[in-house]
């Protein structure tokens, strides 16, 4: 079943590619919308907490995994522990990255029709960006935005890991970050911007809820990319001699850093003109534009923003795209082309109701969501978190701790570091009790 795999051609490398996959939409646009929406400062708190206690050792679970089996999701669960319902694991770690798949590239496609309408139709969205949100949404060049983000990311997959991913990602983070940094800047510059970072950073604890608690760890999941076989496909990659502590660590806090980074972009700018930061998931495509309107220098810092959001999202759906693709190829030996063509194919036709969510299809509701809201909520609210647990009791019950534990060791240079015992203690009970609460509560059991 091992068959030679490219791999990536440094642990830079593959540190830079799961970056680029864990830094996306997720930390510039969902982040900010889902913070404004709960209260700020309380939900950051929140956010951070799941990070550190179940973030870092479910990140380090799914590394020890995939280096240690190199297979993908499905077929490490079904190598570790043949004839058991065990792959179900792998199944659903495929299935919440499908269903991402469907509505990522619609927003990725914004982030690009964004780019245009900041340098062709200023005026319009100056006098009134909701209105240009939702020509834009319901017109069929989103749909075709939609189609080359998707048409891209193929392109790139293409070439394979560490000549697509790896290069790619090296390439553009950097210019993210630059990019990043100057929004930051520009906003911290405003006219009362201090109300935005007291928003931020200063938590009012009666936000805080339960609710907003399965928020903030269904994102944790999802900006980290757990959850769904993206780190276990990735550390298949990875070489013996990587360290996977160093790795785990990396990943984490660049992604923690910059999603906080984006927070100080966007919500001084919010709240400098005197805009409200619940708006929901147009926070980005409907307050932000407004609030770029109304400063010195707006424009160029429009076409900055969206620029920036394009290449967080492009390479975390190469990511994203990777998982499914890999399923058809090992599960089914598929080619890869085949495989990347029939997932492009499907997450064409299935996302469209996505993509028309926000005009012909926003009546049309599941269980009181969009089919867009829907997809999102279903994919990050319980199938990230159900999949993270059970790959922690995987680890516990079939993989063993202390086997997960040798493996993340190989290519450390520390014999066992705080991380060892902070990481057994996270995985028996902290993350596996925590995330138990929080979904019995989020179906109204407790
Ligand atoms: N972490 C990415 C973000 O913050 C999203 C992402 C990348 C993702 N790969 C994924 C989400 C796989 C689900 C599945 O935007």
């Amino acid at each position: 079943m091992k068959k030679d795999r490219d791999n990536f051609s440094s642990n830079l490398g593959a540190i830079m590619a799961a970056v680029g996959s864990a830094v996306g939409l997720g930390n510039i646009w969902r982040f900010s919308y889902i913070t404004g929406i709960n209260g700020g400062g309380a939900f950051l708190l929140t956010y951070l907490i799941c990070v550190v206690l179940i973030g870092v050792s479910v990140m380090i679970a799914e590394l020890s995994i995939g280096r240690k089996t190199k297979l993908s999701p499905v077929s490490a669960f079904l190598s570790v522990a043949p004839k058991t319902p065990w792959w179900i694991t792998g199944l659903l770690a495929t299935l919440a990255p499908f269903l991402i798949l469907l509505y990522y590239p619609v927003v990725s496609g914004w982030a690009i029709g964004y780019i245009k309408l900041s340098i062709f139709n200023w005026s319009e969205i100056k006098s009134d960006s909701a209105q240009v949100f939702t020509d834009f949404t319901a017109g069929t060049s989103s749909i075709v935005f939609s189609i080359i983000a998707l048409l891209l990311t193929t392109g790139v997959l293409l070439f394979g890991v560490s000549k697509g991913i790896e290069r790619i990602s090296k390439v553009l983070l950097p210019l993210l970050g630059v990019a990043l940094i100057i929004l930051v800047i520009r906003a911290l510059t405003l006219p009362n911007a201090f109300d935005g970072l007291k928003f931020l950073f200063y938590p009012d604890f009666s936000k805080i809820t339960m609710t907003s608690f399965l928020d903030a760890l269904g994102h944790s999941f999802y900006s980290l990319s757990l959850g769904m076989g993206i780190i276990i496909t990735y550390a298949s990659y990875m070489k013996k001699e990587d360290n996977l502590i160093k790795t785990s660590l990396s990943i984490i806090s660049l992604d923690t850093i910059i999603a906080v980074l984006a927070g100080m972009a966007i919500f001084p700018a919010v709240f400098s003109f005197g805009l409200e930061p619940t708006q929901g998931a147009g926070l980005a495509f409907i307050t932000l534009p407004s609030a770029f309107a109304m400063m010195p220098l707006g424009q160029l810092f429009s076409i900055i923003f969206f620029f920036l959001l394009f290449i967080a999202a492009l390479t975390s759906m190469i990511s994203i795209m990777q998982v499914p693709v890999a399923f058809l190829e090992d599960q089914f030996k598929l080619k890869k082309k085949t495989s990347l063509i029939s997932v492009g194919i499907v997450s064409v036709i299935l996302g469209l109701p996505a993509a028309l969510s926000f005009s012909s299809l926003a009546d049309f509701k599941i269980f009181g969501l969009t089919y867009f809201d829907f997809l999102d909520r279903v994919a990050n609210n319980f199938i990230l978190p159900i999949t993270a647990l059970l790959t922690i009791l995987f680890i516990i019950f079939k993989f063993g701790i202390n086997e997960s534990i040798k493996e993340f060791l190989i290519g450390s240079n520390k014999e066992k570091s705080i991380l060892t015992s902070m990481y057994k203690v996270a995985i028996v009970s902290i993350a596996p009790i925590a995330i138990i609460l929080i979904m019995l509560h989020s179906i109204g059991l407790f």
